[in-house]
């Protein structure tokens, strides 16, 4: 099996079935990352290029090891080191970075739309590793085969998504992914900081945090995006943390097994406090672990595997 599209541009685009294969794609890799080497042979000969316009810390290294253990060629380009920082047009570089052959360019940008743009262009497929505010897919996988594998399903869940939801990326994708895959989202934040019309996508918006943490299965807090925002979104630190941030006595109030996540980077003290965040239920740090397997399933589906463009041998070596 293979993706339907060339590109994996954002969660919207993919079918449950496709959200499914790239899970399951995922779990055949996981145990690549827990051997003593940690390298398969499917990508041999194929090129990986990391370029990325924004900071990152998780994604990019994710992606870079992602396609080292497939042993791809990985090559990272970041915005400072590149000649965008004379002037470069961002088609200009991407039609240079094609014309050196490349399988895949995994993009990070501030705008919206530009991997779509890009993926239009270029023969290679497109990653969108994070676009403005609009989504991060592979976050929103990861997120998801984090879910699955503690809970065994993503149908039926209540899984509760709080903070500034207005600036994330990682909640849109995560609200398309878990509502096409029978999931019930549940929305809070600062009036301030929720996106308008976001009940037409499917989430319920709850008056306040207690609401709606209340029997929560998975609890998923998002970064304050302080670098998004002109001006004053919320009264000050210390109210915001009244209010949103998940505390021990919050968590009490979801299930007893009930799961908590972050992207990262966290703001500890604003959004969650550090006694949950570094917990006995928080898969934070899982997220991080599952997403080097996710995108080593999304570059071995986009790219055909080893046995080439558009075959479908198992992954070659994913298994010991
Ligand atoms: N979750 C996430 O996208 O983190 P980075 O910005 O560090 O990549």
């Amino acid at each position: 099996m293979k993706l339907a599209s060339k590109d994996l541009l954002d969660i919207e685009s993919l079918s449950p079935g496709e959200i499914e294969l790239i899970l399951d794609t995922a779990t055949s890799f996981k145990d690549v990352s827990e051997r003593t080497i940690k390298k398969v042979p499917t990508l041999r000969g194929r090129t990986v290029i990391n370029l990325f316009f924004e900071p990152s810390t998780r994604t990019r290294v994710s992606f870079e090891l992602a396609g080292k253990r497939l042993s791809a060629d990985t090559i990272n380009v970041s915005a400072s080191g590149s000649s965008v920082s004379k002037g470069e047009t961002l088609l200009d570089t991407v039609r240079n970075l094609q014309a050196m052959s490349p399988d895949v360019i995994v993009m990070r940008h501030g705008s919206s739309g530009a991997p779509h743009a890009v993926a239009k262009r270029v023969d290679a497929a497109v990653v969108n590793a994070g676009d403005g505010m609009h989504e991060h897919p592979t976050q929103g996988l990861l997120d998801a085969y984090t879910i699955r594998e503690a809970k065994k399903r993503l149908s039926g869940l209540k899984v509760v998504i709080v903070g500034d939801l207005l600036h994330s990326r990682v909640f849109r994708s995560n609200l398309r992914l878990l509502t096409k895959m029978g999931a019930h989202v549940i929305i809070t934040g600062p009036p301030t900081l929720i996106p308008p019309h976001v009940a037409k996508l499917g989430a319920e918006v709850a008056p306040t945090m207690d609401d709606a943490i209340a029997n929560a299965d998975v609890v998923m807090m998002l970064r304050v995006q302080k670098e998004r925002m002109e001006g004053a979104f919320f009264p000050s630190v210390r109210e915001y943390f009244r209010l949103y941030a998940l505390t021990v006595a919050r968590v009490e109030r979801a299930k007893p097994d009930a799961i908590i996540m972050h992207p990262g980077p966290l703001n500890r003290g604003l959004e969650i406090d550090s006694s949950v965040a570094d917990g006995p239920y928080s898969l934070i740090l899982d997220q991080v672990t599952n997403g080097v397997a996710v995108r080593m399933a999304v570059l071995y589906l986009l790219t055909g595997g080893h046995g080439g463009l558009g075959q479908d041998k198992p992954p070659e070596g994913a298994r010991a």
